[in-house]
């Protein structure tokens, strides 16, 4: 293992006691500032050669022609490989044995299904022969006319949406709410294509030995990707070793091995030489998943008390021609507002691009944008107060199935953030406001919401005879600073300080910590390590209750408890026995325990669990120019138990900074005629720069959740992006009274109106 995977350094924080709840920095942020953090593509094995993709530059057809002969007459390169010679795979790369098995290509025949396709690979010495090398294919094409965008031709109703939803749900009359309503809105939001950008790009180094395979990059779930190269490739998922210690993002693109992983490892089983292969940034807008565009119709009806009559919120995306992946955008309207009548649909349209895929807060963040939206348009419509009509129709107990939540503090989080931000101050009418040098100022507010997930992890504890202990579980480290929560967990599991915990993480020889999505990885990784802390000490106290010659001797298990490295006498702590002792005597050198985590069936039968949050927005904007510049965000946001506010906060940040983008700046264009996206590059793909960012205060409030798992911990990954997009917008409407709802909003918008 290298050495950089092993971090047991003492923060200057830590303390004796609870390690959880401490606001550590992260642990592994020296490496990386200092450059010491490797990530995949810094590793060069004896012998390495490079791969470089080649791709289509059409949305739809068949390659008819690649100049192979110029690309291997080409100085250093050693092969190109195309369908004609490509190794045999085990597993046909459009089998779909499960929902969560991507369609990948794989150069398995010459079609082509969207621009942006991998359609050769050239492996040569060095990167620069590689790359010359697959410009000298110079290929051509049989074409057949793209098919782009929303209104594409080949529309239907998914089978399922996101995770497995039903496409369609409705609770009550929406069509009878309405027509009873004294105030009615109907409007349409559209949403961009997006691009996770991550800011390391998907990168693989792979290494055969006979049919063990070796491999570093970055994933966001380690025993799942052994398993989907173990299927493809036909060998035994233990003979894959996989390290992934520090990803640089991955905002679910990381999720699941995609096709250019695969092809690295194909390549290097033709050149029978460890391979690197690095996508370069415009190779990210395809065949490594996307955001899809949506167009959303909202219908809500206002009885004359200002409560919701009717919620209805249809949604129409588009997938690929050739697998079915779909934001569940309209299931936001299920949680948030208490309404009795409800009804939410899904369509789409099959178009020539790269499957759509997860990506942070996948149908949340879209659904949530055009929801608050309506809410703002809404209230505004009923003469209201934005906050006070949210109020009005807070959801007691889950709107859709009628469940209690396992714990809600949204009321404090409007509370505090709207103090915080001094919405009390805020003029009813929009335009009202302006600034010291006369640009317009509006304050907006959005609705955040995310659903408390578990999936299923498991951890190995040890205690040592020298007083220290080690947990491993094979946790993902994103950038978000699971690394650190995790150790902090282990600490308190192992009743240990940080200094003598040793937290081992990132490889694929590591207990299976399950997927870093869906906003659950601190709570299902961090479970199966509180298990298997508490699986230990249960040992080790059976150790001590049991031997006549210990303190704690006929204590029971239930009788002792654990800190600071030593078993202690319940109720009578001046018995007590250190664990390196309790070892000794039993003649141990360690023992060891594991742990599992899942979501409780039964919890979840009985509660409705998600996090929440509110955000307060203001924008300025420039009355001549249209100029928008987010100014101001708040957000408070309650998510159960925190186990490290420094890095719950950052999370929160990074959200609401996405959430800004969305309002503002995102957008993937593609070209109606060829099918490609013009701006597949960072330079055109506006994301939120250092000055776009606004000030920016994240407010964790207060909330136990006996309900969600032991620990109480629900996510915050994802949160930030919701509410705070819809948040942006209102504020733009307030600042100018112009309603855009086609994303991102453009000066243009405000100068034209579209
Ligand atoms: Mo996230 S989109 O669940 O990685």
């Amino acid at each position: 293992m290298s050495p950089e995977i092993r971090l047991s350094t003492t923060p200057a924080h830590a303390r004796h006691g609870s390690s959880i709840g401490q606001p550590l920095t992260r642990r592994d942020g020296a490496l990386k500032v200092t450059g010491g953090a490797r990530y995949a593509a810094d590793n060069h094995p004896e012998g390495m050669v490079h791969a470089v993709l080649a791709t289509s530059s059409i949305a739809r057809g068949r390659v008819t022609f690649l100049d192979l002969d110029a690309a291997k007459a080409h100085p250093g390169v050693l092969a190109v490989m195309t369908p004609a010679n490509r190794p045999p795979l085990a597993e046909d790369p459009d089998a779909k044995l499960h929902p969560f098995m991507f369609r990948l290509d794989l150069l398995q025949n010459d079609l082509v299904r969207y621009a942006g396709q991998p359609i050769a690979v050239v492996i040569a010495e060095t990167l620069e022969a590689a790359t010359e090398g697959a410009a000298l294919l110079a290929p051509r094409y049989e074409t057949l006319p793209a098919r782009v965008g929303l209104d594409g031709d080949t529309p239907f109703i998914p089978a399922a949406v996101g995770i497995g939803n039903p496409a369609e749900v409705r609770i009550g009359d929406v069509e009878a709410g309405l027509a009873g309503a004294a105030t009615r809105i109907e409007a349409v939001y559209e949403t961009p294509a997006q691009y996770h950008n991550a800011m390391e790009p998907h990168a693989i180094v792979a290494a055969w030995d006979g049919d063990a395979l070796s491999i570093d990059t970055p994933s966001q779930a380690l025993a799942m990707a052994q398993g989907r190269i173990a299927g493809l490739f036909g060998i035994a998922p233990d003979n894959i070793h996989i390290r992934s210690p520090f990803l640089g993002g991955g905002f679910g693109s990381k999720g699941f091995i995609t096709g250019p992983q695969a092809l690295g490892i194909l390549a290097a089983r033709m050149v029978g030489r460890p391979v690197k292969l690095v996508l370069r940034r415009e190779q990210m807008y395809g065949p490594v998943g996307h955001r899809a565009p949506t167009r959303q119709r909202l219908r809500l009806g206002v009885g004359r008390d200002g409560t919701l009559t009717a919620l209805g919120h249809h949604a129409k995306t588009t997938s690929s021609t050739y697998d079915d992946f779909f934001e569940p955008a309209a299931d936001v309207a299920h949680t948030l507002y208490a309404s009795p009548a409800i009804a939410t649909s899904h369509e789409a349209v099959r178009i020539d691009t790269g499957t759509p895929l997860f990506m942070r807060a996948p149908g949340e963040a879209t659904g949530s944008i055009a929801l608050e939206s309506a809410i703002d348009e809404t209230a505004w419509a009923c003469g209201m107060d934005p906050l006070a009509f949210r109020l009005k129709n807070y959801a007691e107990v889950e709107p859709i199935s009628g469940k209690p939540f396992s714990s809600k503090a949204l009321r404090e989080c409007y509370a505090q953030g709207a103090e915080r931000f001094g919405w009390s101050r805020r003029p009813f009418a929009p335009r009202q406001m302006r600034d010291e040098d006369g640009l317009l100022v509006g304050w907006g507010m959005g609705t955040a919401t995310f659903p408390a997930l578990m999936f299923q992890a498991e951890a190995r504890a040890v205690l040592k005879r020298d007083g220290t202990g080690v947990m491993e579980s094979g946790t993902h480290d994103m950038g978000q600073g699971a690394w650190t929560a995790f150790a902090q967990i282990a600490a308190d599991a192992l009743g240990l300080d940080m200094a003598r915990t040793e937290f081992r993480a990132g490889t694929s020889d590591l207990p299976d910590a399950g997927i870093a999505g869906g906003s659950a990885h601190t709570a299902t990784a961090g479970m199966a390590i509180h298990h298997a802390g508490a699986a230990v000490i249960a040992r080790l106290a059976d150790l001590a209750t049991g031997d006549a010659r210990s303190p704690l001797f006929g204590a029971g298990n239930a009788g002792v408890v654990a800190r600071d490295g030593r078993l202690f006498r319940r109720g009578d702590e001046s018995r007590s026995e250190s664990y390196g002792d309790i070892l000794a005597r039993a003649g141990l050198g360690e023992i060891d325990a594991r742990g599992t985590s899942a979501a409780d069936p039964d919890a979840q039968a009985s509660y409705a669990m998600h996090a929440h949050g509110a955000v307060f927005a203001e924008v300025k904007v420039d009355p001549d120019l249209g100029q928008i510049r987010a100014t101001r965000l708040v957000g408070a946001f309650a998510a159960g138990r925190v186990i490290n506010s420094r890095l719950v906060r950052s999370q929160y940040y990074g959200g609401m900074i996405w959430g800004v983008s969305f309002a503002l700046h995102e957008q993937a264009v593609a070209d109606p005629r060829s099918g490609r996206i013009l701006n597949a590059n960072l330079g055109e793909y506006h994301i939120p720069v250092n000055a776009d960012v606004p000030a920016l205060e994240a407010l964790i409030v207060e909330e136990h959740d006996p309900h969600v798992n032991a620990l109480g911990i629900k996510g915050v990954g994802e949160i930030g992006v919701t509410g705070t997009a819809g948040a942006v917008a209102n504020a733009v409407w307030h600042a100018t009274g112009r309603r855009c709802r086609r994303f991102p909003i453009r000066l243009d918008d405000l100068l034209t109106g579209r």
